[in-house]
Formats: C-alpha cells, structure tokens, sequence
C-alpha cells in the first residue's frame, strides 16, 4: 500500500519545486494518514552500540526532519534511528530558494539550503512532544547540531545545543561538514578541531552527566583526501569521541551530471556520492583499526550499496536521497536485502559483516 501510494504520488510531488514537495511531505506525514510499509523484525539485523540497541542498523540522515517534527512518523516508516536536525541555537532563514536540486536520472540531489531550522527550543518543544508517546517507540533518536550563520565562536553555539538539547538525545552528532555554512568545513582541520572537540566534550559530561552522557559523533566531508582523513582519524581518537558519521554531501561533480544541473553550487548527494563515501569508509576503518565505530552514508539506494559500505567497515548506515526517489518501501527493501546479503554471505549476524571487506 505505502508502495502504491507513493507511485501514484511521486508524479505529482516531482513535478513541484523540491522543497515545496517536502514540505508537503512532511505535513502529510503529521496528519498521519500515510500508509507504512510492514516492519522487518530480523534479530540477525539488531545492533548494539554505545549501548543503544537499534532495532535495524537503517536510519534516516540528518537533513530530512529538521525540527523534529516527524520522528514518530519515520519510525512507524521502520528506520531503527533517525537524526533529526541539523538545528541551530537561533532560528534562521537558510538561503534564498529554489536551493535544492533534483536530477532523476542519477537519483542525485544539489542542495544548499544553509539549515533553515525553528532553533532550538521550537526542537525541544518537538522532541518532548515525541517522548509523550507511550510506549516510546523503539528506535533510536540522533540530534544533529550545527552553528548559526556568522557566528564569531561556534564552540559556543555547539555547547549552547548541547546543554539544551543533549538531555533528549540517544546520541549526538556534530556537524562540521555541510558545504553551505561558510567557514562549518574549516573546523575539520586539527588546528580548529582539537579544541571545538574539548569544548564540545566537556560540556557534555557536565550537562548530561558523565556516565549516562549521550555518545557524541562527528559528521565529516567525503571530501577530504588521504592526508586529511588521517589526521581528522587521528584526532578524533585523540578527542575520544564516540563515533563518526561518513558522511555528508559532496563537492564534487562528476562530468556525466547535465549541464544545468552540474553548476548548481552547494552539496551533492545520491548515486553519484556511493562509491566515494564507501572508499572514505574504508580508509577511516583502516586509520582506525576499526575502533571508531562509524555510520556509512551517501548514495545508499540499494541494499548491496548499504552492505557494501558495512563491510568497508560501517557499523549502521543512513540514507535520505534515495527515499525522494523510491520512496518509503525502500526501509522495507534494504532491510529484506540486508538479510539476504548476509545469507549469501553465511554471515549470522549484520555486526559480524563489519570490516569484512577492509
Ligand atoms: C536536502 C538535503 C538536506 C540536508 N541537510 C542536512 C543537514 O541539515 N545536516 C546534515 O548533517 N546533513 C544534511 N544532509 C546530508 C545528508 O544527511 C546525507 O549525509 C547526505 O545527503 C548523503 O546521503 P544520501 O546520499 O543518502 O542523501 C542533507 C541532504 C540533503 C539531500
């Protein structure tokens, strides 16, 4: 049925400006009224990390639900996490429309949005909304955070999410990778990193509690080359974070993308992103000897793409441009198909496949 209806309606939801599509999305997923596909209840699929257990290692990236808005919703659609956000401290615009980019053919997206969001405590009015359902819905909540635009010290504007919102999440991911804040890519580099981790660090443990503190993640560029992927490794183990995130949209643009749609600035993401994250994948697990765990994303729209990126050495993965394109059955499909991957395999359970390949 949720495939059915999403077939009628992608004509329609396709032929509009991309961000008024999903805007419409999103409210028809308040209402509620959307069919779900049927849920995959696999044990050989569960994973445990940080001591969370994740239903199925499937979650929907950040970007989608940037205000929180629909968490339950993308639950019932059976992802076992979502990351909401990113939010900012303050409220913002984001930049001027149209700002996002769709080229079907490749099943990719430009955006360059520059995270439009409600701010953080229009988040936390949504989140305590979301945690009044009884039972909580199984699943885990990521809270991706990012700066506002211009601001002079982002280790304040992280800290100020942290303190706020930390308390609400299952874990937290610091975002320093989307091409669309200015100077958001910089702080990859050690001289930046290094101390925004600290501060970052320390105002978790006080906030949220040492020893129940949310895992704290960071979300990298698929951009950065061998020597940059070493010393962010490097750092982040230094910094004793929880987790990475590979990664966000690129900027990159392959030649074969058409003309118009190849000079729309701003970060690339679906199919044409899925070997290259899966490569960046592999390099960090190495770098790591596999110590970090990480969340694999960019251009997963199959489940041998989803697996493919477990064995270079993902421990979950996390998909967004592929559902504009195939809609919510894909959860459904990834995680039939991840089944399957392992069988082939002889695998007998998804943690196992981790590194496989590395
Ligand atoms: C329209 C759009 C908005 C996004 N917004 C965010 C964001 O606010 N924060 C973030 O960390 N990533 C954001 N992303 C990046 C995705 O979370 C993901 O890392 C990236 O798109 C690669 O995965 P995909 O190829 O499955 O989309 C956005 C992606 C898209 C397409």
């Amino acid at each position: 049925m949720a495939k059915l209806l999403f077939q009628i309606a992608k004509p329609f939801l396709h032929k509009m400006d991309p961000e008024s599509a999903h805007h419409m999305t999103l409210k028809a997923l308040k209402t509620g009224v959307l069919p779900c596909p049927s849920h995959v209840n696999d044990p050989r699929l569960r994973v445990t990390l940080w001591n969370r257990k994740f239903p199925n290692p499937v979650g929907l990236a950040a970007g989608f639900d940037k205000n929180a808005d629909v968490v339950a919703q993308m639950f019932a659609m059976g992802f076992g996490f979502v990351e909401a956000g990113t939010v900012t401290p303050k409220a913002q615009e984001g930049n001027p429309r149209p700002r996002v980019f769709r080229e079907p053919t490749n099943e990719a997206v430009i955006n360059r949005m520059g995270f439009p969001n409600g701010g953080a405590e229009n988040f936390r009015r949504n989140i305590e909304k979301f945690l009044e359902h009884k039972p909580r819905p199984a699943g885990i909540v990521g809270i991706n955070i990012g700066m506002n635009k211009g601001v002079e010290d982002p280790a304040k504007d992280y800290c100020t999410l942290v303190r706020l919102l930390g308390n609400y999440a299952d874990y937290l991911t610091v975002n320093i990778s989307s091409p669309n804040t200015p100077g958001l890519r910089n702080l990859q580099a050690r001289e930046n990193l290094m101390p925004l981790l600290a501060r970052i660090m320390e105002e978790r443990n006080k906030s949220c509690g040492k020893d129940d503190a949310p895992p704290l993640l960071v979300k990298l560029a698929p951009d950065l080359n061998d020597e940059q992927i070493k010393d962010v490794a490097a750092c982040l183990i230094e910094a004793k974070v929880d987790g990475v995130i590979l990664g966000n949209t690129t900027l990159d643009r392959p030649e074969y993308l058409p003309a118009n749609f190849y000079e729309q600035q701003g970060g690339l993401s679906g199919r044409p992103l899925t070997q290259k994250s899966t490569d960046v994948i592999r390099k960090f697990y190495n770098h790591t000897e596999g110590k970090l765990p990480i969340i694999g994303a960019g251009g997963i729209s199959s489940a041998q793409d989803a697996y493919a990126k477990i064995r270079a050495g993902a421990s979950l993965v996390q998909i967004y441009t592929a559902l504009v394109f195939q809609g919510p059955q894909l959860v459904h499909d990834l995680l039939i198909g991840l089944a399957q991957c392992l069988e082939k395999d002889g695998i007998d359970h998804i943690s196992k496949a981790t590194g496989k390949d590395t």
